[in-house]
């Protein structure tokens, strides 16, 4: 296949949180696959939060830096267009890291550390499922739940930011494990959604009495608090939470645009006598580690019908730039936020 594609490139390093103008769509040559490469086709992008981690100046944290003129890095689900590898027919579909343009020659024998593209089955699940509950945000939501935040039978969890791709799913899993799930979303409309993919009471951080919400929300206390924002929203959840709690830290949203230092002021005193008061155990988690078993649980609790897999869509790779600041930014999207490239068949 020979012509143009288009591409999302880094215009500017991100300060603060991102700005559609600090990216741009550039044309570029639709490139040819050698000797044992196969062409892909995108069809979804995921918006995942954690690119912002690539977009500072300087390195801060997170496994890569771009810089400006690169194209924008990201998870992704494709089609094979051409395919000179014996694994991979064109017309299959894959999950991959072809990042923010329409094309990409990958070389499977060749890939990076998350391994060759992960063939997907259509006939088992929309292969858009591959980037949210089937996918790294789903194996997060498993590894914060059942695995840092050990969530038994008749505990509380609350989760913030729990609208997004990975809040939306730990919810229905604590449900699934017959734990009581308290959500905190951004208005009254995410909170709405959330009642209705099963969690038992939500609060909207946005609202002016939401400390006293959120308390009437906890009348027990929580003995998980599934971490995905950090700043008011964390503040407002520590005192509830139980002798010995959980904290599986995920996520600080927040903060991601503010480097190693907020603008203060310093909570780090009170923080800390609560961690040693109560007892708290805190345990970050980066990448995914809850693997083939977790995903194999959450396709088990979608065909019991326990787990929905809500997912937002905004149409063309030149909505990219706008969507993904607003990630950050507020936005009414439920559930994982991606970009449609492509139609999934031509
Ligand atoms: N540790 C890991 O391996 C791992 C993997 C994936 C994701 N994560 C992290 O998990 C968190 C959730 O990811 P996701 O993929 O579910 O994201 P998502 O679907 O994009 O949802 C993110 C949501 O965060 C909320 N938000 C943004 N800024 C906020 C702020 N200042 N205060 C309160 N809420 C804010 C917004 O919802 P509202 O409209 O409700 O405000 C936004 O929709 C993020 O922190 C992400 O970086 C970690």
């Amino acid at each position: 296949m020979s012509g143009m594609q288009r591409q999302v490139v880094l215009r500017a390093y991100a300060k603060g949180n991102p700005r559609a103008t600090d990216f741009a769509i550039e044309g570029a040559p639709v490139p040819e696959p050698g000797e044992r490469e196969i062409l892909l086709r995108t069809i979804y992008i995921a918006l995942d939060p954690l690119i912002r981690f690539s977009l500072d100046e300087t390195l801060i944290s997170g496994a890569s830096r771009m810089v400006p003129g690169e194209v924008m890095v990201g998870p992704t689900v494709s089609q094979v267009a051409a395919s000179n590898h014996p694994d991979y027919a064109v017309g299959d579909y894959v999950e991959g890291r072809s990042g923010w343009r329409e094309y990409n020659v990958v070389a499977p024998d060749r890939s990076d550390y998350r391994g060759p593209p992960r063939k997907l089955d259509p006939a088992l699940a929309p292969v858009s499922t591959a980037l949210g509950a089937l996918g790294g945000p789903g194996q997060t939501a498993y590894e914060g739940v059942v695995n840092v935040g050990r969530l038994q039978a008749g505990e509380t969890i609350v989760i913030s930011a729990a609208a997004g791709a990975v809040g939306s799913i730990a919810g229905q899993i604590a449900k699934a494990l017959g734990a009581r799930a308290v959500g905190i979303a951004g208005g009254a409309d995410k909170c709405r959604a959330l009642r209705d993919l099963g969690f038992d009471a939500t609060v909207d951080y946005k609202a002016p009495d939401f400390a006293d919400q959120l308390k009437a929300a906890l009348p027990e206390g929580a003995d998980v608090y599934f971490e995905n924002v950090g700043g008011d929203v964390t503040l407002a959840v520590l005192p509830l939470l139980n002798r010995g709690a959980r904290m599986p830290m995920c996520g600080f949203i927040a903060y991601y645009g503010v480097g190693m230092e907020g603008p203060g002021p310093d909570h780090l005193p009170g923080f800390y006598r609560m961690i040693m008061n109560k007892g708290l155990e805190i345990k970050g988690f980066a990448g995914i580690f809850a693997g083939q078993k977790g995903l194999d649980a959450i396709a088990g609790w979608m065909n019991e019908g326990k787990v929905r897999f809500p997912e937002s869509i905004v149409e063309g790779l030149e909505a990219a730039p706008e969507a993904f600041s607003s990630v950050f930014s507020g936005h009414e999207h439920i559930g994982k936020l991606l970009v449609r490239v492509a139609p999934e068949t031509c």
